[in-house]
């Protein structure tokens, strides 16, 4: 089951940012529920990193949730960005979420970002072109005692020969195993983490502590 990556056409390999909005907002909970589900367990607050936002569905469904958090959205897809920062204004949101143009992989553009509490990614691991730098880059940007959470898709099988060639599906192919998570913490440098697998195991999160 060898990893397909997206193709290297694009940056973000999404073609339409502003369909991949409209799609995805209306079942953005749906989406979600793993990550949120962790997220209200851990009970943080404070400042927030989110990488590889693309048009920022969850950072506003937190914003609008949790009173007391910021949250900095990195993002290298300038078009993301503007439908980003008008769905957040829509949203009523502006002042308690911004946006860094870049991608994660730029350390001197993560560290100058500041340190956070909370570190967090969804559905963006499988489309980085150097995953160990940037969860190098994330490690480095939580606080002592802060978290980082990575949630992606995983590769397994089932879907994996799937005769599709759907979106979905391609980021199934795209997305890694647990076995090579692993050895990707490692070359990070990353020790101290867990690899949670909710069902129906189509997702991982990793959880970092520092
Ligand atoms: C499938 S979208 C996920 C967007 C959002 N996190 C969500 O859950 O809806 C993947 C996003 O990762 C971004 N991305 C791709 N490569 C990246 C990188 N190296 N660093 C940070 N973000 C990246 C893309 O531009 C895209 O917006």
């Amino acid at each position: 089951m060898k990893r397909i990556p997206h193709s290297e056409e694009a940056i973000t390999t999404i073609h339409d940012p502003e369909d991949y909005y409209q799609r995805h907002k209306e079942k953005a909970v749906k989406r979600f529920r793993p990550f949120l589900k962790w997220l209200i367990k851990t009970k943080r607050c404070g400042e927030y990193l989110d990488v590889g936002s693309g048009p920022g569905i969850l950072a506003v469904l937190l914003a609008q949730s949790i009173s007391d958090i910021q949250i900095t959205l990195v993002e290298p897809d300038l078009q993301m960005i503007q439908i980003g920062k008008r769905h957040i204004k829509e949203a009523g949101v502006e002042k308690k979420v911004r946006f860094a143009q870049g991608p994660g992989e730029n350390r001197d553009l993560m560290a100058s970002l500041g340190k956070f509490d909370l570190a967090y990614s969804t559905y963006s691991l499988h489309h980085w072109k150097q995953p160990v730098e940037v969860l190098k880059s994330i490690y480095e940007s939580i606080r002592e005692n802060g978290m980082a959470v990575v949630f992606d898709l995983k590769r397994v099988w089932w879907m994996y020969y799937y005769p599709s060639k759907t979106g979905f599906i391609n980021s199934i192919r795209a997305a890694y195993t647990k076995k090579e998570l692993k050895h990707m913490l490692k070359q990070a440098g990353i020790e101290r983490y867990q690899i949670v697998t909710p069902f129906p195991w189509l997702w991982h999160l990793i959880v970092v502590e520092k």
